[in-house]
């Protein structure tokens, strides 16, 4: 078997991964990737949009923000139409000051590619049959297949940045993890398009035929959702019967303005809460969507990966260079506190949005006069605001 050796092996090349090492690398601690896929197929998938104040600044701690600064669209607000009221949330006014940005997560990918690349850091794409061993012991290593030849790559340790279908987190025995889940019974349906966003900011609609969602990409191309049943399928939705669908969905006057065109990609996504506990096994630990997923209606998927690739970029800097061991048992619980809240808000928008067809009349009621609630108060909007901005991170000292 041929070896190799790193400090920090990472597997799977999304956001997370890549993040991570660009950091790792910036401060001078080693790293390999392994990567299942091809880059182009990393960068053919359409992911989230929203980065948080938070995330936009490790990216230009990393030193990758070149092209987002240049391109990204700050965002001071977001829109809310219930049933046709129109209600504007100003992040900016509510959050003394803070925005998100739009930009997509494949131009983040792609950034982090290109940054690795120029800085001659090694990522093995189509790495199969990829296994972490020896997590528990002082040598941890994770074996892999490349064109037929059996690899071994020794480590300091395993940062399981595989997503939520990753080896990771599968390979700690289950008895050693908690799985907190909840699937909802619905999907969003999305479409990409290269039409003019139909307002200038996000729109969020809750209307009784379901939930809508306008986002974009930049001032040509748009991305659109739909709240579809979890059983249907793309092939029973053409674009016109999308685009006639979401018009239902808006407020009359965004309907109006709503520019139509030929699809580009068009895609269902189940919607989910998960949460595993912990997010470390010894020497190996998990990184965003490989510990926890939270359904889409807060934005909050890409930024809780850059959350984790934070708190453990600060506690692997503290651990080479001051000999900080005591910080790597901390990793999971500083992640989880923060993981949590975003869960808590992930839920809860996606609750008070969305048609729930297993509602009786009287928790309909109840969940639309929730929303009320917090719109028509101050406090309310505040709170909406925060999170949707994005909490704060936790100092690793
Ligand atoms: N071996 C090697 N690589 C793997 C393996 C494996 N066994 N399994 C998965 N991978 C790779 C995938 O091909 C993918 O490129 O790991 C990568 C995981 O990337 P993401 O799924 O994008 O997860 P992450 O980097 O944590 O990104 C955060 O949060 O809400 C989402 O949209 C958001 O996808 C984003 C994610
Ligand atoms: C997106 O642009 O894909 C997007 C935006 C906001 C969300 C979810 C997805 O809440």
């Amino acid at each position: 078997m041929k070896t190799l050796k790193t400090q920090v092996a990472i597997i799977g090349a999304g956001p997370s991964g890549l993040l991570l090492g660009q950091l790792l690398h910036n401060a001078g601690i080693d790293t390999l990737i392994l990567e299942r896929q091809s880059p182009d197929y990393v960068l053919g998938r359409i992911r989230a949009g929203v980065l948080e104040q938070g995330m936009v600044e490790l990216l230009r701690q990393a030193g990758v923000s070149q092209r987002m600064d240049a391109e990204g669209l700050v965002h001071g607000g977001f829109e809310l139409a219930l049933d046709g009221r129109q209600v504007h949330i100003d992040l900016h006014a509510l959050t003394g000051g803070k925005t998100v940005m739009i930009y997509g997560q494949t131009e983040v990918t792609r950034d982090l590619m290109a940054a690795r690349r120029e800085a001659g850091a090694q990522t093995i794409y189509q790495a199969t049959n990829v296994v972490p061993h020896g997590m528990k012991t002082d040598e941890a290593f994770v074996t892999f297949e490349k064109e037929g030849e059996t690899w071994r790559l020794d480590c300091d340790y395993i940062a399981g940045c595989d997503g939520f279908h990753g080896v990771a987190r599968q390979s700690i025995p289950a008895d050693s993890l908690k799985v907190f889940e909840r699937i909802y019974p619905f999907g969003w349906l999305g479409i990409l398009a290269d039409t003019p966003p139909v307002h200038d900011e996000l729109v969020y609609a809750r209307h009784e035929r379901g939930f809508a969602l306008c986002s974009m990409r930049s001032p040509t191309r748009t991305r659109y959702y739909l709240q579809v049943p979890t059983s249907d399928h793309v092939d029973h939705w053409s674009d016109q019967r999308f685009w006639d669908e979401l018009k239902t969905r808006l407020p009359q006057a965004l309907a109006d303005k709503l520019v139509t065109g030929p699809s580009i990609e068009k895609s269902i996504a189940p919607l989910r809460s998960f949460v595993v506990e912990p997010m470390q096994y010894g020497r190996m630990f998990l990184v965003g969507d490989a510990a926890h997923i939270v359904p889409p209606t807060g934005a909050k998927g890409l930024n809780l990966a850059a959350s984790d690739v934070s708190t453990l970029f600060n506690i692997l800097l503290k651990v080479y260079r001051e000999n900080r061991l005591d910080l790597l048992e901390k990793y999971s619980q500083i992640c989880l506190r923060r993981v949590w809240k975003a869960e808590r808000f992930s839920w809860w928008m996606t609750s008070m949005l969305h048609r729930f067809d297993e509602h009786d009349a009287f928790s309909q009621r109840i969940a639309e006069s929730e929303l009320e609630y917090f719109i028509d108060s101050e406090a309310g909007r505040k709170t909406i605001a925060e999170n949707y901005v994005g909490l704060p991170y936790e100092a690793i000292e």
